[in-house]
C-alpha cells in the first residue's frame, strides 16, 4: 500500500500537478490534464487514476499532491471527496497481481499530500485494503484458490479481527443440511465443496442488517456441458461475488460500522469429469424445491440456490446476492455496469446512485414474474435454463428471477446483483493489465451498510 505523507515534500519528490488550460503547466512537475468542463465523478476518478500511470511512466514513486491547490481547480468537489478518490483511486491503479513474479511491477511508494483531509484518507485506505484484497482472491489461479482455500481466507480474515467469526461447512454437514444443489455443483471435481460464513457483529441488537450471499465457483469449466475453447478465460474469477462478500463484511469490521452482517458463500468447483452432474439430473436444494438441470453451466445459480436458503437462518432485514452469473448481463452492459434487480424497483434505482457514488457502476434489469414463469420446470418444481442446449433470452432477468424462487418466501428485501460484466476491467476502467481483476463490489455492498436499507 502506499504511504502518505503531510507536511513538506522532500526534493525528491516529484509534483503532481493538475490542470485545466495549458498556460498553468509546470515544467519540472507530472501534468495531469483534468477536463475543463462537465467533470463528472466518473471522470475525476480515471484522471487519479492516470495519474499513476503517468507518474510510472515517468519512473517517479514518491509523488507530491496538493489537494488545496486540486480543490480550487475544481470547486464542485469538497475537500473530503478528492482526498478519498484521490487516494483510494491511486491505490486501486498502483496494484498488480504481482506476487508470482520474480520481478515486481515498480509501484508508487509514498505521496506527499497537501491540504487534504486525513479521516478521508485513512477510510479510502481502509476501502483500497479490502477491495485489493479481493482482486488477490480473484486473481490467484483455481489451484490454489480451491473452496478449501477460500474458506482458509474466511479464517485469515476472522484471526486478524476479532469482530468477525468465520464458520466452514464441509461436504459432511452440507450432505447433513441437504445442499443438494451446492453438492452436485461440486461433485465432479476432487476438491470438495465448502459453505463459508463471515459474520460481523457491530450493533448491540441481535437482528441482522443484511446478509450478502456471493457465488464462489473457484473454476467454472461448464462441467460436462463444457465451454468452448476461449471461454475458459478468467474463470478462475468466478468466485469474485463470495470474494466480494467476505471483503465487504471484512471492510465494514475494520470500519466498524454499527451493523449486523453475513457473508454466506457457497463455494464450489464445476468440474468435467465421470462424477458430474449431468443435463437431465434432477437434484434437490436445501429448501425442499428441485430443479431438473438444462445446462451445467448454469451452476452459479444452483450453488446460489442453497446459500440464499442457508442465508434465511439469518433473518436479515436485506438478504442480496452477488455474482458472475450471466454472459447475458455482458452482452446488455458490456463492462460499463453491473446488472441489478429487485421487486422493489425504487431499491433498484437507489443501487443506481450509490454505485454512482462508489464506483460500483450499476443498472437495473427486471425482474418480472414473467421471468419466474419461464423457469418453472416440466419435470420438476424449477429448471435452471429456459431452454435446453442454450442461454435464451432475457438471460440475466431469468437468472434473478431462478433466484428470487427461493429468495421470495423470506421476510428480507431481495437484491440481486450480476457482477459478469465488471470482473475483470474494461477499457475504460483505466487500470493496467497486470492488475486483473476488478475488486467489486466491496465498496457498494458497504454502502448498504452505511445506509442500513
Ligand atoms: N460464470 C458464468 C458467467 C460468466 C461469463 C461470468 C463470463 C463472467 C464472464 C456462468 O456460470 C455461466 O456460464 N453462465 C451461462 C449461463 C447459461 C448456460 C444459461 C452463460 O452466461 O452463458
Ligand atoms: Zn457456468
Ligand atoms: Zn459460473
Amino acid at each position: 500500500m502506499i504511504t502518505w505523507k503531510t507536511g513538506k515534500a522532500p526534493a525528491k519528490a516529484k509534483q503532481l500537478n493538475f490542470y485545466i488550460k495549458d498556460e498553468n503547466k509546470i515544467s519540472d512537475a507530472i501534468n495531469i490534464a483534468v477536463a475543463d468542463n462537465d467533470l463528472n465523478i466518473r471522470k475525476l476518478r480515471r484522471v487519479f487514476r492516470k495519474a499513476v500511470s503517468s507518474a510510472k511512466v515517468h519512473k517517479a514513486y514518491t509523488l507530491s499532491v496538493d489537494i488545496s491547490a486540486l480543490s480550487q481547480l475544481l470547486p464542485s468537489y469538497d475537500i473530503a471527496t478528492l482526498s478519498f478518490e484521490l487516494l483510494l483511486q491511486f491505490e486501486l491503479a498502483n496494484y498488480a497481481f504481482d506476487k508470482y513474479k520474480s520481478k515486481k511491477t515498480p509501484k508508487i511508494s509514498t505521496v506527499f499530500v497537501n491540504g487534504a483531509d486525513k479521516k478521508e484518507l485513512k477510510r479510502a485506505q481502509d476501502y483500497a485494503k479490502y477491495i485489493l484484497h479481493a482482486r488477490d482472491l480473484a486473481n490467484t489461479p483455481a489451484e490454489d484458490m480451491t473452496p478449501a482455500t477460500l474458506a482458509e481466507e474466511a479464517k485469515k480474515l476472522a484471526r486478524k479481527d476479532k469482530k468477525l467469526i468465520a464458520k466452514i461447512y464441509n461436504k459432511k454437514a452440507l450432505e447433513k443440511m441437504g445442499a443438494g444443489a451446492l453438492l452436485s455443483v461440486g461433485k465432479g471435481s476432487p476438491h470438495e465443496p465448502k459453505l463459508i460464513t463471515l459474520e460481523y457483529k457491530g450493533a448491540k441488537k441481535k437482528s441482522y442488517d443484511l446478509a450478502i450471499v456471493g457465488k464462489g465457483i473457484t473454476f467454472d469449466s461448464g462441467g460436462l456441458d463444457i465451454k468452448p475453447a476461449g471461454r475458459f478465460a478468467d474463470m478462475n474469477q468466478d468466485m469474485s461475488g463470495g470474494g466480494a462478500a467476505l471483503c465487504a463484511v471484512a471492510l465494514a469490521a475494520a470500519l466498524r460500522l454499527p451493523v449486523n452482517v453475513v457473508a454466506v458463500v457457497p463455494a464450489a468447483e464445476n468440474a468435467v469429469s465421470g462424477f458430474a452432474l449431468r443435463p437431465g439430473d434432477i437434484i434437490k436444494t436445501m429448501s425442499g424445491k428441485t430443479i431438473e438441470i438444462g445446462h451445467t453451466d448454469a451452476e452459479g445459480r444452483l450453488v446460489l440456490a442453497d446459500g440464499i436458503s442457508y442465508a434465511a437462518k439469518y433473518k436479515a432485514k436485506m438478504l442480496v446476492t452477488v455474482a458472475t452469473l450471466t454472459g447475458a448481463a455482458l452482452v446488455a452492459l458490456g463492462q460499463e455496469a453491473n446488472a441489478v434487480m429487485s421487486k422493489d424497483e425504487d431499491l433498484s434505482w437507489a443501487l443506481r446512485q450509490w454505485g454512482q457514488e462508489t464506483g460500483d457502476y450499476c443498472w437495473p434489469l427486471p425482474l418480472w414474474d414473467e421471468y419466474s414463469e419461464i423457469m418453472k420446470g416440466t419435470f420438476a418444481d424449477l429448471k435452471n435454463i429456459q431452454n435446453k442446449g442454450g442461454a435464451g433470452d432475457g438471460g440475466t432477468s431469468t437468472a434473478g428471477a431462478f433466484l428470487y424462487e427461493f429468495a421470495k418466501d423470506l421476510n428480507s428485501s431481495f437484491v440481486h446483483i450480476d457482477m459478469a460484466p465488471r470482473m475483470t476491467p474494461g477499457p475504460n476502467d483505466d487500470l493496467p493489465k497486470d492488475g486483473g481483476a476488478l475488486g467489486g463490489p466491496v465498496a457498494l455492498l458497504v454502502e448498504l451498510m452505511r445506509r442500513k436499507v
